[in-house]
């Protein structure tokens, strides 16, 4: 499956994303789109050698393409833990250099290795070496007082000479210094433009941008210069969103038509899912921003937020979800 994928094309990806992005969003997303580079949450290269791997990573195959995404600084323990990903089946590595959270920092990596350019490209270096599939990373624009086309700059530099198969910029800084993390997704300005110039800087080395990017039609411009737009929370807020981009961005039929099309086809996942004890809650928790402005919207949430959690829970809470959403109203747009 992942051989179909070999060449790098990152023309639009879902954003690793902490709590939201697991594999059973993943799987939910792949519904949705058959050309979406799907990211994992984040996982430490300590957690990958030393942890759980199979709960930490594993991952079904139906996900490809998709990205594990590691933590760390440490040369060595990245690459073994991007030598583990690797094996496990991943079609990319990425090290994250953007996340600006507090236990991050303690552990000297995220958003603060910004400062250290010389250190990722060590770290880049030694996973490229591991790991015989693509390693990128994900950073910012800079970190507290930095100048980003400096900082920015410079770093491109530094991981493209190690290796790095491409760069996924978050277009904004990080304030690692009294900025909560949701915060920091929000209040630093964007600066897309600042992304479009470093492109211009390496013409041939992928460059995909981040950060703001709130639905296709703003998105799909930026192509034009850049090789990949990823987008966080519109994907995961608005699933629907997806359906649009494997015909509008690869030229090919999108593997559902709606919602209620996307829902029936998860829903033998599910019932895998619950007959190896997962909860019901851990699916429907990713299908909550379904439908956003049909008639039943709310009461779709409020069935699966208040029945979903309880004990024995089972398809009928997602069947009876459903049956409060509208389907007339795709008709009556439609029409007009
Ligand atoms: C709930 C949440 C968790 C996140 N976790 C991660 C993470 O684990 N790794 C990472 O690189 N970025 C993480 N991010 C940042 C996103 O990947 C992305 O860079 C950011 O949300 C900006 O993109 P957007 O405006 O399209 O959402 C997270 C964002 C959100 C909202």
């Amino acid at each position: 499956m992942s051989g179909m994928f070999r060449s790098y094309d990152a023309r639009f990806s879902v954003a690793p994303m902490m709590d939201w992005t697991d594999r059973r969003c993943r799987a939910f997303h792949r519904i949705l789109t058959r050309r979406a580079r799907l990211y994992t949450e984040m996982v430490t290269a300590d957690a990958v050698v030393f942890g759980p791997r199979e709960r930490l990573i594993g991952f079904d195959a139906a996900e490809h393409p998709v990205a594990l995404q590691l933590g760390g600084a440490e040369p060595g323990r990245l690459a073994e833990a991007a030598r583990i990903g690797a094996a496990f089946g991943y079609d990319e590595i990425n090290l994250n250099c953007g996340c600006p959270s507090d236990r991050v920092q303690s552990g000297r990596f995220g958003a603060c290795l910004m400062r250290e350019p010389e250190v990722v490209a060590e770290c880049v270096a030694a996973m490229a070496a591991a790991a015989d599939i693509p390693v990128t990373v994900k950073c910012r624009i800079g970190v507290d007082e930095q100048e980003p086309r400096e900082a920015l700059f410079a770093f491109a530099d530094a991981v493209k000479a190690a290796g790095a198969t491409a760069l996924i910029v978050h277009a904004r800084k990080a304030l690692l210094d009294g900025l909560s993390p949701k915060d920091n997704r929000s209040i630093p300005p964007l600066d897309h433009a600042l992304v479009h110039e470093l492109k211009r800087a390496h013409a041939h080395w992928p460059i995909i941008l981040n950060g703001g990017l709130p639905d296709l039609a703003a998105a799909r411009p930026h192509l034009e210069d850049l090789d990949g737009i990823m987008l966080g929370r519109a994907a995961y807020q608005n699933p629907e969103l997806l359906i649009g981009v494997d015909p509008e961005l690869f030229g090919e039929p999108a593997p559902v038509a709606d919602g209620f099309e996307a829902i029936e086809a998860f829903l033998p996942a599910i019932a895998r899912g619950l007959e190896r004890g997962e909860r019901l809650h851990d699916y429907t928790r990713h299908l909550h921003g379904l439908f956003a402005g049909r008639p039943g919207a709310r009461a779709f949430r409020q069935v699966l937020a208040t029945e979903a959690g309880k004990r024995g829970a089972g398809l009928e809470v997602v069947r009876d979800a459903v049956s409060r959403v509208g389907r007339e109203w795709r008709l009556v747009a439609a029409a007009e």
